[in-house]
This record gives C-alpha cells, sequence and structure tokens, in this order.
C-alpha cells in the first residue's frame, strides 16, 4: 500500500514512525514532513493547508491511502476532495470536521442528544453575551467559535476579564471570522483529561486515554502551549471511567451525527473535565492531539495502518488493538521564546545520544536538516515544539536543503 501522511509536526513523525512500522505499508511519503520525519518517509514539500497540491499529488503518485493530521485541511474539506478523487482517506469529511471546527455545533448537538458538557449561551454580539455574562457571574468560560489556533478559549475569574474577552474576540476580531459566535459557559471543576477512539461512521473503537500540560513553564507557570508534554494513560481514565465516556459522550455523539445526516470517520478526541458528577464534555477534536499522539503511538502493540484503513472503509466493528500495560511520556523541547515569538534556525544538538537511550524515540516537529557539509546531524526547528494547530511554516533563515530520502 503505498501511503501519504499529511502534515508536519510531532504527531505526524508518530503517525509516520508507526506506519512505516506496518507490514502492509510499501511506500510512506509526508507532506510537508520534516527533518525527523525524513527518517521514515519520502517529504514532499507541500503545505498540509494547500488542499490542491496535495490531491495533485496524491493522483500523481498512485497513492492508495491518505492519513490527514491537522484539523485545518480536515475543516477545509481535503478528504471529501480526496474522495472525489477516488482516493482513500483517513479523516472526517469538512461537514463532520465541524465537531472541531464550531464549538456552538457540538454544545447544540450535547443539548440535542444528552451528551453531559457545560450549560451554555451562543451570541452573535457583545452587548448580549455581556448581559448573560453579568446574569451567570464569573467564573465564566468565553470560546470563539470557530478554529482560533487553541487560543480561542478565556477561562475569566471575573467579569471584567470575561467582558474584555467578549470585546477582544467580537469587537476587535481578534480572532477574525473565528470570534464573530461565541460561545459562553459555565465552569467547570475537576480533572481534565483527554481520551481517543476511531470512528467508521457508526462504531466507536476505544484506543486510550492521555493528559497534556499546556503552559510552558516549570510548575505550571506561564503562558499556554498547545503542549509541553502529555503522558498515558490519564490516571484519572479508570476503566470505569473509559466505559463511561464510550457510552455517555463517543457512542451517543457517533449516533448523533450519523443521525443528523453527517457520519463521523476518523479519530474522535475528546477532551473531558471529570466532575465530581462524572465526565464532562469540553471539547472535541478530530483529529490526533499533539502531543498526545507522540505518547499514545508507542503504547500501541498492535499494527496501526489497518485500523486506519477500517475506519475509512466502515468496518471497525471486526478490529481489536492491543496496548502496552507501561506508561508513556512526552516532553516538548521548544525553541526560546515559545510560544511568543520565537528564536528560528538554533540548532539542536544531542538528538542521536537522546534517542540511543533505551526506551526512548525521538519526534520532531517543524524541524529541517542544516545545509552545512560534514555537518549533516545538523537540523533547526523552524517551529515551536509540539502543537496542536497548524502553524504555517515560518521562512527559513537559510537556504532550503534537498530533503532527505529514503523509501519504506
Ligand atoms: P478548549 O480549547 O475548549 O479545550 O479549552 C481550552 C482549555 O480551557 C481546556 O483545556 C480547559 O482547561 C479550559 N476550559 C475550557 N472549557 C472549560 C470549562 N467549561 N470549565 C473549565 N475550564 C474550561
Ligand atoms: N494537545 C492538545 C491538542 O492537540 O489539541
Amino acid at each position: 500500500m503505498r501511503v501519504l501522511v499529511v502534515g508536519g509536526g510531532g504527531r505526524e513523525h508518530a503517525l509516520c514512525w508507526k506506519i512505516a512500522a506496518s507490514p502492509l505499508c510499501d511506500k510512506l511519503f509526508c507532506a510537508p514532513g520534516n527533518a525527523g520525519i525524513a527518517r521514515e518517509a519520502e517529504c514532499v514539500p507541500i503545505a498540509a493547508e494547500d488542499l490542491d497540491a496535495q490531491v495533485g499529488f496524491a493522483k500523481d503518485n498512485a497513492i492508495d491511502f491518505v492519513v490527514v493530521g491537522p484539523e485545518a485541511p480536515l475543516v477545509a474539506g481535503l478528504v471529501d476532495r480526496l474522495a472525489d478523487a477516488g482516493i482513500k482517506a483517513f479523516g472526517p469529511s469538512a461537514a463532520a470536521a465541524m465537531l472541531e471546527g464550531s464549538k456552538g455545533f457540538v454544545k447544540d448537538l450535547c443539548a440535542k442528544y444528552g451528551m453531559p458538557t457545560a450549560d451554555f449561551g451562543r451570541f452573535v454580539d457583545a452587548r448580549s453575551a455581556k448581559s448573560f455574562v453579568r446574569e451567570a457571574g464569573a467564573p465564566i468560560v468565553i470560546k470563539a467559535d470557530g478554529l482560533a489556533a487553541g487560543k480561542g478559549v478565556v477561562v475569566a475569574a471575573t467579569l471584567s476579564e470575561a467582558e474584555a474577552a467578549i470585546d477582544a474576540m467580537m469587537v476587535e476580531g481578534r480572532f477574525g471570522a473565528a470570534g464573530a459566535t461565541l460561545v459562553v459557559e459555565e465552569f467547570l471543576d475537576g480533572e481534565e483529561a483527554s481520551f481517543f477512539a476511531l470512528v467508521d461512521g457508526e462504531t466507536a473503537l476505544p484506543l486510550a486515554s492521555a493528559q497534556d500540560h499546556k503552559r510552558v513553564g516549570e510548575g505550571e507557570t506561564g503562558p499556554n502551549t498547545g503542549g509541553m508534554g502529555a503522558y498515558s494513560p490519564a490516571p484519572v481514565m479508570n476503566p470505569g471511567m473509559e466505559a463511561r465516556v464510550m457510552a455517555e459522550i463517543i457512542e451517543p455523539t457517533v449516533k448523533a451525527m450519523k443521525t443528523e445526516g453527517q457520519p463521523y470517520k476518523g479519530v474522535l478526541y475528546a477532551g473531558l473535565m471529570i466532575t465530581e458528577d462524572g465526565p464532562q464534555l469540553i471539547e472535541f477534536n478530530v483529529r490526533f492531539g499533539d502531543p498526545e499522539c507522540q505518547v499514545l503511538m508507542p503504547r500501541l502493540k498492535s499494527d496501526l495502518l489497518p485500523a486506519l484503513v477500517a475506519s475509512a472503509d466502515g468496518v471497525l466493528a471486526n478490529m481489536d488493538l492491543r496496548w502496552r500495560d507501561e506508561t508513556a511520556m512526552t516532553v516538548v523541547l521548544a525553541a526560546r521564546g515559545y510560544p511568543g515569538a520565537y528564536q528560528k534556525g538554533s540548532e539542536i544538538r544531542g538528538l542521536a545520544a537522546a534517542g540511543a537511550l533505551e526506551g526512548v524515540t525521538v519526534f520532531h516537529a517543524g524541524t529541517r536538516v542544516g545545509p552545512r557539509p560534514g555537518r549533516t546531524t545538523r537540523s533547526w526547528p523552524t517551529a515551536a515544539g509540539c502543537s496542536a494547530s497548524p502553524r504555517p511554516r515560518p521562512a527559513s533563515p537559510r537556504p532550503a536543503p534537498a530533503p532527505t530520502r529514503r523509501s519504506s
């Protein structure tokens, strides 16, 4: 099978690492990939969001199966475009990707079909959002409806913070169209965890749980990031809690999406708050988490590729996946300054030594191999660490070297 993975972050490196190990994979491409992915796959310099070029490459190179890593191309309809071209792909259609593309859509779905989630209001003007906030009181959570690179949520401790967040999103347009509609919701108290399931339109196959750490500094300090590290499993997600999340959140959502005529296929990532009253849905994502994928893949004993194909083919009911009992943990090393305006082009040293340690796998995000002759192990991070949200590849400070090629 000729496989193309779309994306170039740590998540896609972990996916390529696992897919390259599958006996079903004859040839693996990754677009755009990165310096680490180049060890597993042939990297192709096409941006994940360049739908025309991704579809063109898949057609021209007789790709049998495409695995889409990030949410932006999913929400933009890459899987639909590939289907029109007769190419099978892992991930939801644009209509089903609304589960991540619109927070309001998810809240309405939960309200209609009874999935547990925080009480909420949905607003298209700042005045009514503010009067709702004044009535509900703080703490309260303000969310931009659309994709906002992981930054569209403000947990406001006071009413003035909540009002400032409403102004920033709606009046100042900080997130553009993504902030034209707001969800304002009740603050939930509890332990956060993430749970992942594969879905084929009808059947949901539980994967595993994970927990990420979002703040950049030691001891939970500094601004939020896409995730500075993660571990799997999440201790709060014991087998009983996993069964509840499947029965109360994942399975009813899969059924609801089918009933609504937008059957969901792909990985369903539930961001959860485990409260005293049980699991509550905070958000859905329609892709693997980053860096959560980097801890899920090493724990998966079974071959991933047939499970991804089964999701696309609608035959997950016949699948059974085996997991290692051991815990996996990842720590993100990010460029200085991340998540703000971070330093680009800095050299990463010691990767070979780190990768040689027992039980350690190094995954790359946004790196490239430096061009200096005789220094083949040099690489520079060009994007910050591992993050949930696709970031545009910043301009390289040096000319790009020829990609490293290796057949898998
Ligand atoms: P989201 O992008 O929806 O996952 O939200 C980002 C973060 O905001 C979550 O990981 C939570 O830490 C926090 N958050 C979101 N919604 C709530 C809520 N209703 N109550 C408490 N914290 C929340
Ligand atoms: N690590 C959070 C995410 O992938 O959304």
